[in-house]
């Protein structure tokens, strides 16, 4: 695992999208996941610019939905599919063609789950997966206690990231309690790995996942034993000075 500390937000996201697009422009036809949430923003506009200025083609990628809310339809104002679509597929050009999405809308949660993992190994597995990091650990929403191992499922949401997502919407939206998540497995074999953390409010979850004890209660803990990971953090999330335990890439 390699840990890059940048000055602000806006570092982190130009600096993720250079990494990023780098990537994708030696693999054009890269199997990519990318997360929802208030972190990945400015990194979807650095990379949004980058492939306009031509630094990247987006037109063989392939997108897989890392994680949505089970039971409302794409075009739900909380559907993440939406979400995405809005912030990253449309302005990247990117089109339902080349999408795998996790389909909360469903009849058969399993046999969505089983759909997504089949064209996840059809594919040959995860290029470049994207992550922001839950203030509980998560990724995705595999939520806490989490299994390296675990399939793509239907999970059910705790009280900590309902209440955390309640801000994505007006106020008295309500926040579905059940979500289906692409699997640790998927995730943590992924052949890059990039973890966006911001702010001072993830400070403590940043420092559990990279230093802390490698369990289940911190899904993301397991990133310490995975190849190829990066993780761009600010300095509010990461204000400590360097320490011997960690392996720092410098920008
Ligand atoms: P956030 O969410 O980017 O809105 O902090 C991250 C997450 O819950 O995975």
């Amino acid at each position: 695992m390699q840990l890059y500390v940048v000055d602000d937000y806006g570092a982190m996201s130009r600096f993720a999208a250079h990494l990023t697009a780098e990537r994708l422009r030696a693999q054009p036809e890269a199997n990519v996941v990318v997360p929802t949430g208030n972190t990945p923003y400015g990194f979807f506009r650095e990379l949004i610019a980058l492939r306009q200025q031509g630094a990247f083609d987006a037109s063989r990628l392939r997108v897989f939905q890392l994680d949505e809310y089970f039971g409302i339809p794409p075009d739900d104002p909380r559907s993440f599919s939406g979400w995405i679509t809005r912030s990253f597929l449309d302005p990247l050009g990117i089109t339902a063609a080349q999408v795998v999405r996790l389909r909360g809308d469903a009849d058969d949660p399993l046999v969505a789950c089983r759909d997504y993992d089949a064209a996840v190994r059809a594919a040959g597995g995860f290029d470049v997966v994207v992550l922001g990091l839950g203030r509980n650990g998560h990724l995705g929403f595999n939520e806490p206690p989490a299994d390296p191992a675990a399939p793509t499922r239907l999970v059910r949401l705790s009280a900590e990231t309902i209440a955390s997502n309640e801000h994505y919407w007006s106020v008295g939206a309500q926040v579905p309690k059940h979500a289906l998540t692409c699997g640790m497995n998927n995730i943590l074999t992924a052949r890059m790995k990039l973890l966006l953390v911001s702010g001072e409010q993830k400070r403590d979850i940043l420092r559990r996942t990279i230093t802390g004890p490698i369990i289940p209660e911190v899904p993301a803990s397991y990133l310490q034993v995975s190849a190829q990971v990066t993780v761009v953090a600010d300095s509010a999330a990461w204000p400590w000075p360097q320490s011997a335990t960690v392996e720092y890439g410098h920008v």
